[in-house]
């Protein structure tokens, strides 16, 4: 392990020397001569005529013009904690604390310590199983390419909504915290994809082309990108109730369908796959990534409960029609998803199984931002999937608090 006694040993060795047992005392420092004034400094040192222009820059720094840049944020002094809010909010975003959501800045905390990178998954078997002529049926290898397919580039999206417009209009340090763990993690899963399908050789083209070319994965691109095409637009700006509404409604668009509905049925697909032994290092990405966007689904509903608690008046009849109908939308598109990906029956389950999980799924969003169910009499046909996530880890600050996380390395089946 480094640390300052040896950095400090090795720079004053020179030339390098045979690693001995010196003592201290016998490392000779070098002999500095002192000096009066700074200016009296004798040096080697020549300087091109770019450092010296520099310097005469420095000296001649504007200190108001960059207190300007930051207006009325500095004007308004010390940030208190009564100051924030979660949009159009004036106080400095510059600083971090006081935190007032505190469920953001544990959500950052949390999602750190799950910290894992995609080769640290060994994917041997899955090459083995994929390459071999009769290890995966027909109806299993269209499951895997899919999703694939559609993962892999839906994760760019929500990275980009995140990026080009949340952060951007998400007005307050602890949750723009999250939001770059959050993009992080956007990253790392993109990665996962592009790594699964490194290793197993498939046709990339086919595979990063799927959102475009394949209906019922274009079909779901489509429907997000809707929702973030204004937004990011460097140009918008909140601060009225149209435009409020319009963040708002990407806030429920990204979280609660994109990440909160569309991935589920290609999830449960995969996860079950490798609970049949089957792609278990797919599936083992799959499991890390959805512990990843269980935690991202939570932040993301913390946040619009928020938004819905200190700007009451966005919150009416009109949008509240308008969420609900954007969650059956998605949670119909998914279910289209499920039938084109699973023709007939595959991996002990069916397309009219995984439509109840999907109703499950969106009675359980709309509850989750105040919104009554939808679908009566609903079950969940997959409660290992429940064990997975929904019960255990998928919990938001507005029902009760995460308490159990793993490290990377500590993630088991079962
Ligand atoms: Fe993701
Ligand atoms: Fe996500």
């Amino acid at each position: 392990m480094l640390n300052w006694d040896e950095y400090g040993k090795e720079e004053l060795a020179s030339p390098p020397q045979p690693v001995t047992s010196k003592s201290p005392e016998d490392i000779v420092e070098p002999k500095v001569e002192e000096q009066s004034t700074p200016t009296e400094v004798k040096s080697n040192i020549t300087e091109g005529s770019r450092a010296e222009a520099a310097r005469e820059a420095v000296n001649n720094l504007d200190e108001a013009a960059g207190i300007e840049e930051l207006d009325e944020m500095m004007a308004n002094g010390r940030v208190e904690v009564d100051q924030k809010m979660m949009i159009n909010c004036k106080a400095d975003l510059n600083q971090l604390v006081p935190f007032k959501y505190d469920w953001a800045w544990q959500k950052y905390l949390d999602g750190s310590a799950n910290h894992w990178m995609p080769q640290e998954i060994n994917m041997t078997n899955d090459i083995v199983l994929w390459k071999s002529e009769d290890g995966l049926t027909e109806d299993e290898r269209i499951i895997v390419k899919r999703n694939l397919g559609f993962f892999s580039t839906a994760d760019s999206l929500v990275a980009n909504n995140l990026v080009l417009a949340l952060y951007r209009l998400i007005t307050n340090p602890e949750c723009r915290q999250y939001i770059l763990r959050q993009s992080l993690e956007e990253a790392i899963h993109t990665h996962a994809y592009q790594y699964c399908i490194e290793s197993l050789g498939m046709d990339e083209g086919e595979i990063f082309n799927m959102y475009r070319e394949i209906p019922c994965v274009a079909r779901k691109a489509s429907w997000g990108l809707k929702y973030t095409q204004e937004i990011s637009n460097p140009d918008f700006k909140t601060g009225t109730e149209e435009t409020d509404k319009q963040l708002l409604k990407n806030l429920i668009a990204f979280y609660c369908v994109l990440e909160g509905i569309f991935f589920y049925c290609g999830f449960t697909q995969i996860l079950s796959m490798g609970r049949r032994n089957k792609m278990t290092g797919t599936a083992e990405q799959f499991q890390y990534i959805l512990r990843d966007e269980s935690m991202h689904v939570n932040f993301g509903i913390d946040v619009i409960n928020q938004i819905k608690i200190e700007n009451p008046h966005l919150w009416d009849d009109a949008m509240k029609e308008e969420a609900a109908q954007m969650i059956l939308e998605g949670t119909e598109l998914e279910i289209q998803y499920a039938r084109d990906t699973m023709p007939r029956g595959v991996l002990g389950m069916n397309a009219s199984m995984m439509e109840e999980y999907l109703k499950f799924i969106a009675n359980r969003r709309l509850t989750q931002i105040g919104l009554d169910e939808e679908f009566t009499g609903v079950s969940n046909p997959f409660p290992w999937m429940s064990e997975i996530i929904d019960l255990r880890k998928e919990k938001n600050f507005f029902e009760t608090r995460v308490t159990e996380y793993q490290v990377g390395g500590a993630l088991n089946w079962e």
